[in-house]
């Protein structure tokens, strides 16, 4: 079995605070989305991994590299323009050969991983298999509608009104049928081979399509609490680690880690949290879920429950919690007078003011 990852797209920028261009690699605890994937792909035994490409191709190549760091062995795949999710298993034809695989979506984050439902489908083996999640508002999703058996009965993309609410996840499993359903379809309105419209495909000729309902299934789409709320259950699961400087006059309770080239000065840190390489917190308090990126400044300030990217400074402001900071950001105190907020604010930025 192989695996394919998408990994490309158009390279725009995602809110809310994402100005990396690929999608891919915004960070969950420290981490890129990407490399959630690629770890669950080789913990379900796989190893040949292809992995299409698109715009951003130069800083996917840079961050995943031949994959012998994930275990994986990676060859890349270029799509020269983003032409849909089927588009993109027509271009890996060669590649996939005869094998069966996993598609895998590099936004897509599934808590848990995916050994249990790749296991399950080199025993079962249907056609295909397809992962759905309940979500609160479908019309940005596949969506799945079921029969009173369970049985996939017609998908739809990006339907205005949604049949249910149970969208398809970004993680589906193929046996080799699915070539031809690719080269069977048309493009969609959107003008993109829709892997939703192949799978229809080999429902309507009578294929075996399965679904399995999953939980804990996260992908940016802008939603600040969303993204609080993933960072949190993976830190849930961080193991303590202390690489970097630790002082006398700090304290680091529970699952903390400090990677190697990060200093903790004067603080109190209480995990789960995590600090970036080169960051420095110092007379601080850092609160449980909280992720600093790399080469960040915390002084002199209280941050819980929150999100930092990297490169940024926060100084002397007193307590933050619920926030997400995304990269290059300065916050300071603002001059006791005259009493006006100045602001220097991004795209999409949201801000709440004391007044
Ligand atoms: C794609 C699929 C959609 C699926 C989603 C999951 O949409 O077309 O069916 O629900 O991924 O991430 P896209 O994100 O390409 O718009």
């Amino acid at each position: 079995m192989k695996a394919l990852v998408l990994s490309g797209g158009a390279g725009t920028r995602l809110r809310p605070i994402t100005h990396t261009s690929a999608k891919q690699l915004v960070p969950v605890a420290n981490k890129a989305v990407l490399f959630y994937g690629l770890e669950s792909i080789a913990a379900a035994g796989i190893t040949e991994v292809g992995v299409i490409v698109g715009d951003t191709a130069d800083e996917i190549r840079e961050a995943v590299g031949d994959g012998a760091s994930f275990g994986l062995d990676v060859t890349y795949l270029p799509q020269a323009r983003p032409l849909g999710l089927a588009h993109a298993v027509l271009i890996a034809r060669d590649y996939l050969g005869d094998d069966d695989f996993v598609m895998y979506l590099g936004d897509n984050f599934i808590v848990g991983g995916i050994t249990g439902l790749v296991d399950a489908f080199r025993h079962t083996r249907p056609d295909a298999q397809i992962l759905l999640t309940r979500v609160p508002d479908p019309r940005a999703f596949g969506v799945a509608e079921l029969n009173g058996c369970g049985q996939v009965v017609g998908l739809e993309e990006k339907p205005d009104h949604p049949k249910s609410d149970l969208a398809l996840v970004g993680v589906y499993l193929f046996t080799p049928v699915i070539h031809e359903a690719v080269r069977a379809i048309s493009p969609s309105r959107r003008g993109e081979l829709e892997i939703t419209h192949a799978i229809q495909h080999l429902i309507d000729t009578g294929a075996d399509v399965r679904s399995t309902l999953v939980k804990g299934y996260w992908k940016d789409t802008g939603n600040v609490v969303d993204m609080l709320e993933v960072n949190r259950t993976v830190l849930e699961s961080v193991e303590r680690r202390i690489d970097g400087d630790v002082d006398g006059r700090s304290e680091t309770i529970g699952r903390v880690v400090v990677e190697e080239g990060a200093r903790v000065v004067n603080s109190r840190v209480v995990g789960p949290v995590v600090i970036g390489a080169g960051t420095e917190v110092r007379d601080s308090y850092v609160g449980p879920f909280t992720s600093i990126a790399e080469n960040c400044r915390i002084t002199d300030s209280e941050l819980e429950f929150s999100i930092v990217l990297r490169d940024s400074s926060i100084h002397g402001v007193g307590r933050i919690e619920n926030s997400l900071i995304g990269r290059h950001v300065e916050v300071t105190p603002a001059p006791v007078v005259p009493s006006a907020h100045r602001l220097v604010l991004g795209d999409h930025s949201k801000v709440q003011i004391h007044t």
